[in-house]
């Protein structure tokens, strides 16, 4: 379990002290890469919206005549962008999910066998049945999500996949409603379609309904589940 705060891994402590765990204070990115190749899976479950985002970074940027030497960013922003060939976004600025691209190059290079990223997308979708009913924000661009004390920015997924397909991943994707099945009955729809309703229940129902699926996830899968390394494990 890592942590880059020294409170909430307290609290993690506290939560987990039955279970046999090690804890890290650490910023993900600085774990070593021989701790990271360590482990056969990696979960980062509402970690990468609060990795860092370079936000309104300039379209022309990605034009391969500016220059973009003085600003390691900026710079940074670039190479990720040739590497991967990530499309160039629409109009004068983008958001850019800098932390969970780099982190989850990190872990690809890093041949992890197992990555599970679940976060907020902003590429979210909603079966055609319940378009209308439930309704998710789906711009494409990583958008903005104010918190108590610091923001997080919903996550391009498409960014992430790209990265794991180049490292050789196996991919899974899906909205967490994969792992919550709501049953829509005829209880539950009609709830979900009084939009207008003021009732606290209907607005946490909607609200509850609503994050799985704009919540996605995605799984990544080593080739044979082990990108060949920790054979030893294997026979366990
Ligand atoms: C929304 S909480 C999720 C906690 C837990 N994974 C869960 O599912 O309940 C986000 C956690 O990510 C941690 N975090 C944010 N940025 C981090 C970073 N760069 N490195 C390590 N941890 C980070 C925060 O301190 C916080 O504990």
């Amino acid at each position: 379990m890592a942590d880059i705060s020294p409170f909430l891994l307290a609290e993690q402590k506290k939560t987990l002290a039955e279970f046999p765990l090690h804890f890290i204070l650490s910023d993900v990115n600085d774990l070593p890469e021989a701790v990271i190749r360590d482990h056969d899976l990696v979960i980062l479950n509402e970690n990468a919206g609060d990795f860092p985002t370079a936000v309104n970074v300039p379209t022309s940027l990605l034009c391969r005549d500016s220059s973009t030497q003085d600003d390691p960013g900026l710079s940074e922003i670039r190479r990720l962008f040739e590497t991967y060939s990530f499309p160039v976004p629409d109009g004068d600025t983008f958001n850019f999910n800098l932390g969970a691209v780099e982190t989850t190059e990190k872990l690809c290079r890093a041949k992890v066998p197992f990555i599970f990223i679940s976060e907020h997308s902003c590429e979210a979708c909603v079966p055609g049945a319940y378009q209308g009913v439930i309704s998710v924000s789906a711009p494409g661009n990583p958008e903005r999500i104010p918190l108590k004390g610091h923001d997080e920015y919903t996550i391009r997924f498409s960014h992430l996949l790209r990265v794991a397909g180049q490292f050789g991943y196996r991919i899974l994707r899906g909205p967490l409603a994969d792992f919550f099945k709501p049953d829509f009955n005829d209880f539950l729809m009609r709830f979900l379609k009084r939009r207008h309703s003021t009732k606290q229940e209907h607005e946490i129902l909607h609200h509850f309904v609503e994050d799985l699926y704009q919540y996605e996830y995605i799984l990544l899968t080593g080739k044979d589940g082990r990108t060949g390394k920790n054979d030893n494990h294997a026979k366990d």
